[in-house]
């Protein structure tokens, strides 16, 4: 039978995401003993220690079916933002809440406009409906062109995703600009602004920088704005995928409809209420960073290796005379695993995830032994 036949059009031309490469596979496909991972942006300190001992006090309640509408977490989370749980939902990570969003408003005469060098899975979303994905290039420095995604918006335009920090490149939009942008929007056929989904994964980390904005500060005078963050991140329960999100009231409800019942289970609802409140994770994790990516520039340019100034907890460097994903390949040989870079059009980048030190240190090590190699 000839599947490919009575697969939806807009499946058809999927390419498998790449993942960042399990320490495990590795070890197994190159028979190494000893791999660190530095390709997923997980935090290397673990996962909130209230967390951890949330999920133990709840493991034997998973013979239950988790609570469809995640009551506890949604009341830890109304209480941390002070804002009703009315306007927060909850999903299996923020992969699933860009599908969630995708499925609930994309149809296949719909613009999304969407820049380049930025996350993969909102194209992919856009691909999934069938709508087109309008790529608007980045300014200089890989800096997103809020202004460019407004030029690029037309009668069209269901969507715009805007991610804060920008994953692979690191950097941010400031609060004025975010502003400036959010007022600069035109309206669409249907007589409003297009959905903003701005995506704050590393927001905790960006937090530290004065002129980030807090997405939440813009939320009652933007009806069409929808903020999400995620627990993979700073508080390290990528494991669980559990992730939420911010908008009015009307499309709350919407998403809550058309979700599945028990999208997030139970074990990361517990894990996730409880690590909302564990500020010192936040300022631990955020602090080590720092110190860490200090260490990481600081390397970088005595190498001569050019490197984008991030806001987040990975840096994003240049590979060149090699290419990002023969880089990739030869930190892969030596037991490091990063990130190359093709699938966001930067062949000749690659991303790293800050490290436990002697982490970075073991990686900074492989490197100037590749570069210097390569340049011979
Ligand atoms: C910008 C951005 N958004 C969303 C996600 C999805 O995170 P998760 O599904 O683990 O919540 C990631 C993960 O790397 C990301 O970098």
């Amino acid at each position: 039978m000839e599947i490919a036949k009575i697969i939806r059009k807009t499946c058809q031309g999927f390419e498998p995401y790449i993942a960042g490469k399990p320490i495990e596979t590795l070890k197994r496909e190159l028979g190494l003993s000893s791999v660190v991972k530095l390709a997923s942006n997980e935090n290397p300190l673990g996962a909130s220690k209230k967390a951890l001992k949330a999920i133990k006090e709840n493991l034997y309640k998973v013979f239950f079916y988790p609570d469809s509408n995640s009551y506890e977490l949604k009341e830890a989370l109304s209480k941390r933002y002070s804002l009703p749980t009315s306007n927060i939902f909850t999903g299996a990570g923020g992969d699933e809440i860009i599908e969630l969003i995708a499925k609930l408003f994309f149809e296949s005469e719909d613009e999304i406009v969407i820049s380049k060098h930025t996350f993969i899975r909102y194209a992919m979303a856009a691909k999934l409906m069938g709508s087109k994905a309008i790529v608007v290039p980045m300014k200089d420095g890989f800096v997103y062109d809020l202004l460019g995604l407004v030029k690029a918006c037309t009668k069209k335009t269901k969507a715009v995703f805007v991610t804060n920090p920008n994953n692979p490149t690191g950097t941010y939009s400031t609060k004025a600009e975010l502003m400036e942008f959010l007022q600069k929007l035109p309206l669409n056929k249907f007589g409003v602004k297009p959905l903003v989904i701005l995506d704050e994964a590393y927001f905790e980390y960006a937090s530290l920088e004065k002129d980030y904005p807090d997405g939440l500060n813009f939320l009652k005078d933007n009806p069409n704005l929808i903020i999400f963050r995620t627990f993979s991140k700073i508080y390290g329960l990528a494991g669980l995928r559990v992730a939420y999100g911010f908008a009015n009231k009307q499309i709350v409800d919407y998403i809550e409809r058309t979700r599945p019942p028990f999208n997030v289970n139970l074990l990361a609802q517990v894990a996730a209420a409880a690590a909302i409140t564990d500020k010192e994770q936040v300022i631990k994790s955020q602090e080590f960073v720092k110190e860490e990516k200090e260490y990481l520039y600081k390397e970088l340019k005595k190498l001569k290796i050019e490197y984008i100034i991030s806001a987040t907890n990975f840096v994003l460097f240049n590979s060149l005379p090699l290419k990002g994903k023969e880089l990739f390949m030869k930190l892969l040989k030596e037991g490091v695993i990063v990130r190359a870079m093709d699938e966001y059009e930067l062949s000749y980048w690659v991303r790293v995830t800050v490290g436990l030190h002697k982490e970075n240190e073991l990686f900074i090590r492989k490197l100037k032994v590749l570069i210097r190699d390569s340049k011979k």
